[in-house]
């Protein structure tokens, strides 16, 4: 906590009120950075940002925005440049998923899923990425997936759109090389956040039965690579031997395995809410506005 290695610069994140985005808040602040925390819940980033102000001392600036929208990223952008501030570090994390059938899906929802996780992550890859390359410095974390590596029935959108992810870092990786700009890809399995829940996925063999990785130990995995411009980092064994296998299994066995884990699960017992902190907190406020298990929010129901 008394360390303050980068006093004076700034990390934006995506993703900041739960989850991996609330712990790698709390890195970044721990070794000085100042933030921008980004999510759509105004109180929720408010608590955040009170939060790492208070206890680590640095400046936090919640910046409220839904990254469904195509505007949200040009926005970000502007509203960080008129108040003078240079990113550093980028951490686009804030992404979602949605459990069943993609027949059965309402089409609107997987448009905005693609319009978070890969739309808006790119358009902010862009922007702040031209800054950072005339200042011939700056680190960009692209929050990925195993998804990435195997088709994910059951959750096909979502799986595609992190190997989009995956795929346009690595080709970053390779034209920044020698500009001072690294990108880092980091592929978590799946954990305990509140992102099953937003999915509607919280009845899958997965959710209800896997041991899960702890949002921490993901996040601190990302944030080592991240400051070592490592180009891809599998967060925890057992991911790792997820893609191993993934990589040298055919597709049509990949996509029935993890149609497997996507199943919905038969036992009466099992997890049914984050243990993480921040993550219970994200689902408690979700519930408490909507009034039900919801994944998503309207705009009315926040508020907005
Ligand atoms: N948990 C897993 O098993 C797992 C595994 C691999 C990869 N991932 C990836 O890790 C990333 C973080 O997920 P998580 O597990 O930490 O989930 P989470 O606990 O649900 O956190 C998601 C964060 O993103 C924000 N967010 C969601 N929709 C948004 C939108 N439209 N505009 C702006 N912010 C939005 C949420 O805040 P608001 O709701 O207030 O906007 C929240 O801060 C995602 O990209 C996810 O795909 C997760």
């Amino acid at each position: 906590m008394e360390q303050r290695k980068h006093t004076g610069e700034y990390a934006l994140i995506t993703g900041a009120t739960s989850g991996f985005g609330y712990e790698f808040a709390r890195l970044f602040a721990a070794d000085g950075y100042n933030l921008v925390l980004v999510a759509r819940s105004e109180d929720r980033l408010q608590q955040v940002a009170d939060e790492m102000m208070s206890y680590y001392g640095i400046t936090a600036i919640p910046l409220a925005k839904d990254l469904f929208y195509s505007d949200a990223a040009r926005e970000i952008y502007e509203e960080v440049r008129q108040r003078g501030i240079h990113i550093d570090v980028l951490v686009n994390d804030a992404g979602q998923g949605e459990w069943g059938h993609f027949a059965d899906i309402e089409l609107q929802r997987s448009l905005d899923i693609i319009q978070l996780n890969i739309t808006s992550l790119v358009a902010l890859t862009r922007y702040f990425m031209t800054p950072m390359l005339e200042r011939g410095a700056g680190k960009i974390l692209q929050v990925a997936s195993e998804a990435a590596k195997a088709p994910m029935p059951l959750l096909s959108v979502y799986a595609a759109t992190k190997a989009f992810v995956l795929s346009f870092s690595e080709a970053l990786t390779n034209e920044l090389e020698g500009s001072g700009v690294t990108v880092t890809a980091l592929l978590p399995g799946a954990a305990d956040t509140d992102f099953f829940h937003k999915a509607h996925a919280e009845s899958t063999v997965t959710y209800r039965e896997e041991e899960l990785q702890t949002p921490e130990e993901v996040a601190l995995d990302g944030y080592k690579a991240l400051m070592n411009g490592e180009a891809k980092v599998i967060s925890g064994g057992k991911t790792k031997m997820h893609v191993f296998m993934a990589n040298i299994m055919p597709d049509e066995a990949n996509a029935g395995n993890m149609r497997k884990k996507m199943e919905v699960s038969d036992k009466k017992e099992g997890r049914e809410c984050p243990a993480h902190t921040a993550s219970k907190k994200e689902r408690d406020d979700i519930n408490r506005l909507t009034g039900v298990m919801s994944g998503d929010r309207t705009e009315e129901q926040y508020g907005f």
